[in-house]
């Protein structure tokens, strides 16, 4: 996969793609990352790519010409001839979800764009395809929300997760079986009174299934009782 990532603070991103599994994708070659910096395409003495917006208010707003400036250059540094899809990260975007992660993983080609301050101008919209936030709340830019994109896309790229930490993903999760996820536990049998349920150290495989099972749909009607109208629907594309 090729990925741009246009932004203000380019730097943010250095130990976050050299180090993990992150950095081995890169590293081994299925990933390639462009970073284009916005200030490179800023205007005048201090390179501004933003400024006041019409009709008043506070803040400041990302002007469209260096903003879609940045964004076209990104697309020439990418070596693939796939046009790469443009996703612009802001509160007012769609909810990003494992589904989205999987559709954007899928993708060749794929472009980031971080905002920051009070938002872009209304026009750099004609120039993406989506709009993707994270949930429903403010974060100061889409940098922090692109590295969340990137990390739950990454993961899902065949051989960038070892095969251990992939079987499990994928039969188990909270996002691929709909439910949230049971209980772990592991050495020691006994930490300050607390102890590991009898039926986990039995040997006994159905048992242990059985009450895996009971303490996912349990937990999942505690805490995300939303999940479990979705979860009777098997999702398309998964393992297990
Ligand atoms: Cl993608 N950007 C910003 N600035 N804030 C957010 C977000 C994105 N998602 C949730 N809050």
């Amino acid at each position: 996969m090729e990925l741009a990532i246009v932004t203000l603070f380019p730097e943010l991103f250095g130990s976050f793609l050299e180090l993990s599994f992150v950095g081995r994708a890169v590293h081994s070659g299925i990933l390639r990352v462009h970073l284009e910096s916005m200030r490179k395409h800023g205007l005048g003495k201090h390179l501004s790519v933003d400024d006041t917006p019409y009709g008043g208010g506070s803040g400041m707003v990302m002007r469209p010409d260096t903003t879609v400036a940045a964004i076209e250059a990104a697309e020439l540094a990418l070596a693939s001839p796939a046009r790469p899809r443009r996703v612009l990260l802001t509160p007012q975007g769609e909810r990003f979800t494992q589904a989205k992660a999987r559709a954007l993983a899928s993708e060749p080609s794929l472009m980031l764009i971080c905002g920051r301050y009070e938002g872009f101008d209304e026009r750099v919209r004609h120039f993406v395809d989506e709009e993707v936030s994270l949930g429903d709340f403010v974060l100061t830019g889409g940098e922090v929300a692109a590295m969340c994109v990137v990390e739950a896309c990454i993961r899902l790229l065949p051989g960038v997760l070892g095969n251990a930490e992939s079987a499990t993903e994928e039969s188990f999760s909270a996002v691929c079986g709909g439910l949230l996820e049971y209980p772990q536990y592991t050495r020691p049998v006994s930490f300050r009174e607390l102890e590991v349920p009898e039926v986990l150290r039995s040997g006994d495989h159905e048992k242990v299934r059985a009450w895996r099972a009971a303490a996912s749909a349990e937990r999942t009607r505690a805490r995300r009782p939303d999940l479990l109208d979705q979860a009777a629907k098997p999702i398309a594309g998964s393992k297990s």
